[in-house]
C-alpha cells in the first residue's frame, strides 16, 4: 500500500548541472537546476571546473529547493542522490553532501542510478502526462548517453542497445562545432533545421549491427564534407547553414528511428518512452508522433524540465526505493561507470 506524506530530497551532480528537488509522494514540489555556463567557452564540459562549480552551487541549490517546496529539512524522510554514472569529481560532491545531510538529520540515504532515473522520470505525477505501462522500451538520448532499455518493472531494466562510441548529443554538438555554432549546438541545429531542406545533403548512416549505435564516424563524415565544400566555396557554410543543419538532423533522426523500429520488432513491445536532452529535439518528437500512425507505437515524452539532467528524476527514484525500503549504507561510494 502507498505510504502517504513522504517528503524526499533528490540531489543530482553527475555532469555539469547542480540540481536539487523535493518530491511529496509522487508529485514534484520544487525542481532547481544551476546550469554551469563556464563550459560554453571551452566547447564542452571541463571535469575539473565542473566539480568546483558543484562545490560552489550545492548548498544554495539545496536551500532553494527546500524553500520553494516550503518545507524545512527536518520534514524530510530521506535523501536520494546520484551515485553514477558520470564524472567522478562531480559525483563526489553530491554523494558527500547527501551522506552528510542524511547523517546529520538521521534519516535514510538512497543511492540512485542516473540512467534509471532518466527512465523513471516518466513516473512523476504530472497533469497531462501519461505513464508508460510495463513492459516498455526507453530510449535515453543526451550529450552523455544513447541507450535503448527494455523496462519490465521499476527496477528490472535491461540495456538492449547502446552507443559504442559518441552519444547522440555529441553528434549534434560536434557537428555544430564544425559549423562554428556555439556549445551546446543541439538547440541551434534544431532551430535552423526547421528553416532548411533535410534532403539537401546526404550523409551515410553508420552501419552497426543489432541495436547498438555509433556516432563517431558520422561526425567525421560531416567534417570531411564541410572541408571539401569549403575548399570549393569559402562561403559554403554561411550560404547553406539551414540546409546543412536540416540534413544533419534528418540523418541523426533516421538512425534513431531505424533502431527503434528494430527494437520493437525484436521485442514485440510498442510502448516507447524517451528521455535525455536530445528528446527536446522537435524533429525527433515529430518522428515519434509519426511512428504512432505508421507503426502503431504509443510514445511517451516527459515534461521538458524532467528530461534534461535534473534532480526531480532522482527524487522520484528515491520515492520508489523508499516505498521498497531500499536504502544505502553510509559507506556507499560514487561510481563513474555504474551500469543499469
Ligand atoms: O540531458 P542533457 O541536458 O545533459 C546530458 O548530456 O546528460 O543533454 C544535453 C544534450 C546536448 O548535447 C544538447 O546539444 C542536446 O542535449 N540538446 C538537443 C536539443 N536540446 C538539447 N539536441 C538536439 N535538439 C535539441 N533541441
Ligand atoms: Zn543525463
Amino acid at each position: 500500500m502507498k505510504e502517504q506524506n513522504i517528503y524526499i530530497l533528490g540531489i543530482e551532480s553527475s555532469c555539469d548541472d547542480t540540481a536539487a528537488s523535493v518530491i511529496h509522494n509522487g508529485k514534484i514540489l520544487s525542481n532547481v537546476v544551476a546550469t554551469q555556463k563556464i563550459h560554453e567557452a571551452f566547447g564542452g564540459v571541463v571535469p575539473e571546473l565542473a566539480s568546483r562549480a558543484h562545490q560552489q552551487n550545492i548548498v544554495p541549490v539545496v536551500h532553494q529547493a527546500l524553500k520553494k517546496a516550503n518545507i524545512s529539512k527536518e520534514q524530510l524522510h530521506a535523501i536520494a542522490f546520484t551515485r553514477g554514472p558520470g564524472l567522478m569529481g562531480s559525483l563526489l560532491v553530491g554523494t558527500s553532501f547527501a551522506k552528510s545531510l542524511a547523517y546529520g538529520l538521521d534519516i535514510p540515504l538512497i543511492d540512485v542510478n542516473h540512467m534509471q532515473a532518466h527512465i523513471l522520470a516518466h513516473f512523476i505525477d504530472e497533469d497531462g502526462f501519461k505513464k508508460p505501462p510495463f513492459p516498455f522500451l526507453a530510449m535515453t538520448i543526451s550529450g552523455g548517453h544513447t541507450q535503448i532499455v527494455r523496462v519490465d518493472s521499476y527496477f528490472k531494466m535491461t540495456v538492449i542497445g547502446e552507443t559504442i562510441d559518441d552519444a547522440v548529443g555529441e553528434a549534434f554538438d560536434k557537428s555544430g562545432k564544425i559549423l562554428g555554432l556555439g556549445y551546446p549546438a543541439g538547440p541551434e541545429i534544431d532551430r535552423r533545421a526547421k528553416l532548411g531542406n533535410p534532403k539537401a545533403f546526404k550523409f551515410t548512416k553508420p552501419k552497426v549491427d543489432g541495436l547498438n549505435f555509433s556516432f563517431s564516424g558520422f561526425k567525421t563524415a560531416v567534417l570531411y564534407f564541410i572541408q571539401r565544400e569549403v575548399k570549393a566555396n569559402p562561403n559554403f557554410i554561411a550560404e547553406n547553414l539551414n540546409d546543412i543543419c536540416a540534413s544533419i538532423q534528418y540523418t541523426i533522426i533516421g538512425i534513431l528511428i531505424d533502431k527503434l523500429k528494430l527494437a520493437t520488432k525484436e521485442t514485440g513491445i510498442t510502448h516507447i518512452a524517451i528521455g535525455g536532452g536530445v528528446s527536446a529535439n522537435s524533429g525527433i518528437r515529430q518522428a515519434l508522433k509519426d511512428g504512432e500512425q505508421k507503426f502503431d507505437w504509443t510514445t511517451y515524452v516527459p515534461k521538458f524540465e524532467f528530461t534534461t539532467d535534473n534532480a526531480a528524476m532522482i527524487a522520484i527514484v528515491g520515492y520508489l526505493k523508499y516505498l521498497e525500503g531500499d536504502f544505502a549504507l553510509q559507506d556507499v561510494v560514487a561510481s563513474a561507470r555504474l551500469k543499469i
